[in-house]
């Protein structure tokens, strides 16, 4: 499934829509080059889990928790972890918790994801700053299922 949105609005609204079928223990990642935008989507995330606080980017606390929306949101960047991986971190409990695990860079705790998630993957466009093509890859029924809510 894919979307080619125009600005950051529409990449916010389609966050925000995909945060109303999410369920505790939903894990998405989010690829993409710096400044693709994954952290803008997780703001759109956040507003359609009715989280109102200002979302900002984990890249030094490496995980970020909200707990005032519908489901808790843990929002990791672990670009930091590029050259250690991410083990002893105990990323699992936060995959099998009661929340929804937001991860950019993913590709950097490869061994530490769970087996089914959904990716994302958010594309510049050469030619206009503001536009993107965001793909969405379901590993799984359960992510099969939610993309369809869209
Ligand atoms: N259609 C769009 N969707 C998302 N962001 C957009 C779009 N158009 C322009 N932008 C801009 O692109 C930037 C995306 O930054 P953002 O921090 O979300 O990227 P990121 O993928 O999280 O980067 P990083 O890898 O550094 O964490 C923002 O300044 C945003 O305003
Ligand atoms: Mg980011």
């Amino acid at each position: 499934m894919e979307f080619v949105v125009e600005n950051e609005k529409q990449t916010q609204a389609i966050a925000q829509k995909l945060a109303l079928g999410l369920q505790a223990g939903d894990v998405i990642l989010l690829d993409g080059d710096l400044g693709a935008g994954k952290t803008t989507f997780t703001k759109g995330l956040a507003l359609g889990l009715d989280i109102h606080k200002n979302i900002k980017s984990p890249t030094f606390t490496l995980i970020r928790e909200y707990h005032t929306g519908r489901l808790p949101l843990y929002h990791m960047d672990v670009y930091r972890l590029e050259e250690t991986g991410g083990q002893d971190l105990g990323l699992e409990e936060y995959f099998d918790g009661d929340g929804v695990s937001v991860v950019e860079w993913s590709q950097f705790v490869s061994d530490e994801l769970p087996a089914e998630y959904l990716v994302i993957h958010l594309k510049k466009d050469e030619h206009d700053d503001n536009k993107r093509t965001l793909i969405f890859e379901p590993h799984g029924a359960r992510y099969q299922s939610l993309i369809e809510t869209l």
